[in-house]
């Protein structure tokens, strides 16, 4: 592929379809390269519209609206960032050659359905996965719970960020569990999966990047492994690398390997898994950067949205691990618009600290407003001057 001017008769167009911090972070990336970002979210000002050369409000769910947004833009490439697009459009643009879908459009919408990715990773490709089951109505999870056995995790298949998640310990949850799914899942009557509890030592997202190799065949890179720590479905902190067994780390690539190769195209694809000693389980896949990997804006080479841009462009790749880093989680800690960020100083003058505060317009509780990333002579430095960056940063009204 050749490379353009922005803005004119040559140059490359790439549409976000979700324009949150992981965004803005592929969308700084495009840029460098001289690539037209068009940046689409379904609310005004989102972090990478804040550096795209223009930017679209809309419902992505609706399927006529974004179809005539595609249609009126004529991107080149069309990179999903969220889960909650109607997906069947980018089915048919993909088909009728008129953008490429990143990684392709059956991948977004295998992986947007827990289902749909579950069947593939356990049933097609025979990977170890935690003991499942599907159910459409209470009386089905009761059944389904039984068969894979408390405790047990309750999920819609369509929800991300632990969104409607609940830990089931006894049958008596169970309905709970249904009513809390139904509330929060993306549309309503909504299946959900029940999942046995895997006992694992550590959970780690591998960064995987299928992309062109100078032959023009494709091949797969894996980063080092991240560790990270979830407190209700929901990133806290992670680090780079994790430390396992060689046998943990084979089977880790292997799983990994297989399951972006039954995905295909070119890319960063995150793909969680659980430990255990030498054992280790595929939980699921995002076919885009990983919120977990905002740590390799510190610890690679090349940022996973370095690596997703120079992927998804068919050009090279470099999944070099410099030190060992790690990023901490800053929350809104309250709802307001407008908020400001004390302590900035503070929380730089932490040896190796950097940060990223996203601009998104509107603060809550739990929302992810900034992360701080820290290196150091190994993870537990790392870790704990991440944490302490970012805990000097607070947020305040503005
Ligand atoms: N079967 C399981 N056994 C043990 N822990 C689990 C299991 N399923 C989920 N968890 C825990 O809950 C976390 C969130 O689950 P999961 O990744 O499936 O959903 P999610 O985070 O909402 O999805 P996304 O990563 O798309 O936002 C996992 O990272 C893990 O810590
Ligand atoms: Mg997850």
């Amino acid at each position: 592929m050749k490379l353009g001017t922005p803005l004119s008769d040559t140059a490359v167009r790439v549409m976000l379809l979700g324009s949150g911090e992981l965004g803005k972070e592929v969308a700084i990336e495009l840029q460098r390269l001289g690539v037209e970002v068009v940046a689409v979210d379904r609310y005004p000002n989102a972090p990478a519209m804040q550096v795209a050369h223009r930017s679209h409000v809309i419902p992505m769910t609706d399927p006529q609206v974004l179809n005539g947004l595609i249609m009126a833009e004529a991107p080149h490439i069309i990179v999903p960032e969220i889960e909650a697009i109607a997906t069947e459009v980018l089915a048919d643009i993909e088909a009728a050659g008129m953008a490429r879908v990143i990684p392709t459009a059956r991948a977004v919408q295998l992986t947007m359905n827990r289902e749909g990715i579950r069947r593939l990773a356990a049933e097609e490709l025979g990977l170890p996965t935690s003991p499942y089951a599907f159910a459409g109505s209470a009386q089905e999870l009761a059944a389904g719970a039984e068969t894979v056995g408390y405790p047990c995790f309750v999920k819609p298949v369509m929800s991300s960020s632990g969104k409607g998640q609940s830990f089931v310990e006894s049958p008596d949850e169970i309905a709970d569990a249904w009513t809390y799914a139904q509330d929060s899942g993306r549309v309503a009557g909504a299946r959900v999966i029940v999942e046995g509890r895997i006992d694992f030592d550590f959970e780690i997202t591998l960064l995987t990047v299928r992309s062109r190799a100078a032959d023009g065949s494709t091949r797969t890179d894996f980063c080092a492994p991240i560790g990270h720590r979830q407190v209700k479905g929901d990133y806290v902190e992670s680090w780079q690398p994790q430390a396992m067994s060689p046998a943990a780390l084979a089977a880790s690539q292997d799983i990994a390997g297989k399951v972006t190769d039954a995905l295909g195209g070119f890319g960063v694809f995150g793909v969680e898994l659980f430990v255990k000693g030498d054992q280790v389980w595929f939980s699921e896949v995002s076919p885009r950067p990983h919120d977990t990997g905002l740590v390799t804006l510190a610890s690679q080479t090349m940022s996973e949205f370095a690596l997703h841009a120079r992927a998804i462009l068919g050009l090279p790749v470099d999944v070099t691990q410099r030190e060992p880093a790690a990023s901490a989680v800053i929350y809104g800690g309250m709802d307001a618009q407008g908020v400001a960020f004390e302590g900035v100083a503070e929380a730089l003058s932490v040896p190796t600290a950097d940060l990223r505060l996203f601009g998104k317009p509107e603060a809550y509780e739990r929302r992810r407003m900034g992360v701080a990333t820290a290196r150091g002579a190994d993870v537990d430095e790392a870790r704990e001057r991440a944490r302490e960056a970012a805990g000097r940063v607070k947020v305040v009204p503005g």
